[in-house]
């Protein structure tokens, strides 16, 4: 491919952009992972990253992608032929249960229409049924990237103590940590996964399981194989900033700086931020009248916005065009919304005029396709963000 002058826009919902201080400190020389630099190093994010997820107990932290620590969330806590109970909201809880079954779980599915959020009505009503107590874990998504729905974790946890059931709660964070208010000690979760490569602004490499006292406990009788997973050898060598194997030491670097970013920046502010985009995208899109795959406004995303597009019209054709003609990737559906849907990122290191940057590469984008919509989408994103200065609640037309 011949070379495209100007910045490259990755709108897709992660990996996303990463910050030019995030940048440098990952690409610092290597420091010896065994040396009292490191120790100093490990210690830091290892303290730091608790902030992010809101919890005073440890997080680990792997060199891995995000499914890696899915599969460590599992194997850490539950015996072959466990049961879990899942919520299907879309395409990556769908990828969690299948790996689940892989392991040799008995992964429950709740069926749903992946354009909704967890049901915790569903899950409450499940539980209750379970008077055994076999149903050893429900583990569903927060943020679930193929769809733009946001599902409400306290709800979950109420769900389960509603039932007087014993299960742990595990919750995927990997596109919600660091864009999405997210509490892990608070909401009362056992084991939350998250990932480098979205809100923490870092580049894909690490994920994390942030683990509570229960979960630790589970963890001692648990049967499932594992090794490269397991978090008694890491907590033992975390103790003085250490890891059992050679850590993503440059990706480690770069998590001290996008961890001081964000405290520099304040998290409500982050979330904020991630708010007014989502917002001002929703605005464009309604008024472009294309329709959002999220079905509830209480359940809309802020880290991304999936868009529908009418029938007989080809998603995947649009953003080959607007990466040809404008440089800006946009995420693709995924499963059964392949080629129907696509996705607006718009998390990370993000700003106001990157917002109207990325609509209106779209808003080409359609014209060129002659996709049928509204003309002055990005006018309605703009008379929203330059009438609004800070909260999304104060939203001026
Ligand atoms: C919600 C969610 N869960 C899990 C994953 C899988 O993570 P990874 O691709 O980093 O292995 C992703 C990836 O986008 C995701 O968005």
């Amino acid at each position: 491919m011949t070379y495209q002058p100007g910045r490259h826009f990755l709108q897709i919902p992660g990996p996303s952009n990463t910050p030019l201080p995030v940048l440098a400190a990952v690409a610092k020389p290597t420091i010896d992972h065994r040396g009292p630099e490191f120790g100093r190093l490990g210690l830091e994010v290892l303290t730091g990253i608790r902030t992010i997820f809101k919890t005073s107990k440890p997080v680990i932290i792997y060199p891995a992608s995000g499914t890696g620590a899915w599969e460590a969330a599992l194997v850490n806590t539950l015996s072959p032929g466990d049961k879990v109970l899942m919520f299907e909201t879309g395409w990556f809880a769908t990828l969690w249960n299948k790996m689940a079954k892989r392991l040799g779980i008995k992964a429950e599915f709740i069926t749903g229409d992946w354009r909704s959020g967890v049901d915790a009505a569903a899950i409450e009503a499940r539980l209750r049924e379970d008077k055994s107590h076999a149903i050893k874990a429900v583990a569903v998504v927060h943020n679930e990237t193929s769809t733009g729905v946001t599902s409400d974790i306290p709800a979950v946890r109420r769900a389960i103590d509603g039932a007087g059931h014993p299960a742990l709660l595990m919750v995927d964070t990997i596109s919600s940590l660091g864009s999405i208010d997210y509490r892990h000690e608070e909401w009362g979760v056992d084991v939350t996964v998250g990932g480098s490569q979205k809100g923490l602004m870092l580049p894909p490499g690490l994920s994390f399981n942030a683990i509570s006292d229960k979960a630790l406990a589970a963890s001692k009788t648990a049967r499932l194989p594992r090794s490269f997973w397991d978090w008694e050898e890491m907590l033992a060598t975390n103790q003085k900033g250490f890891f059992p194997y050679t850590p993503s030491t440059n990706l480690i670097q770069g998590l001290k700086v996008a961890i001081d970013l964000l405290h520099e920046e304040g998290l409500d502010n982050v979330f904020a931020r991630h708010d007014r985009a989502a917002e001002a995208t929703r605005r464009c899109v309604q008024h472009w009248d294309l329709e959002i795959q999220c079905r509830n406004p209480s359940e809309y995303s802020s880290s991304l916005t999936a868009v529908r597009l009418p029938e007989g019209h080809s998603a995947d054709n649009l953003r080959a065009e607007i990466l040809s003609r404008f440089n800006m990737s946009l995420g693709n559906g995924l499963g059964p919304l392949s080629d129907k849907v696509f996705r607006i990122g718009h998390l990370g290191d993000f700003h106001d005029l990157m917002v109207t940057g990325v609509l209106s590469g779209v808003e080409m984008g359609l014209r060129i396709c002659r996709i049928p919509h509204r003309l002055g989408g990005v006018e309605a994103a703009m008379n929203y963000l330059s009438g609004n200065t800070g909260q999304v609640a104060q939203a001026a037309e």
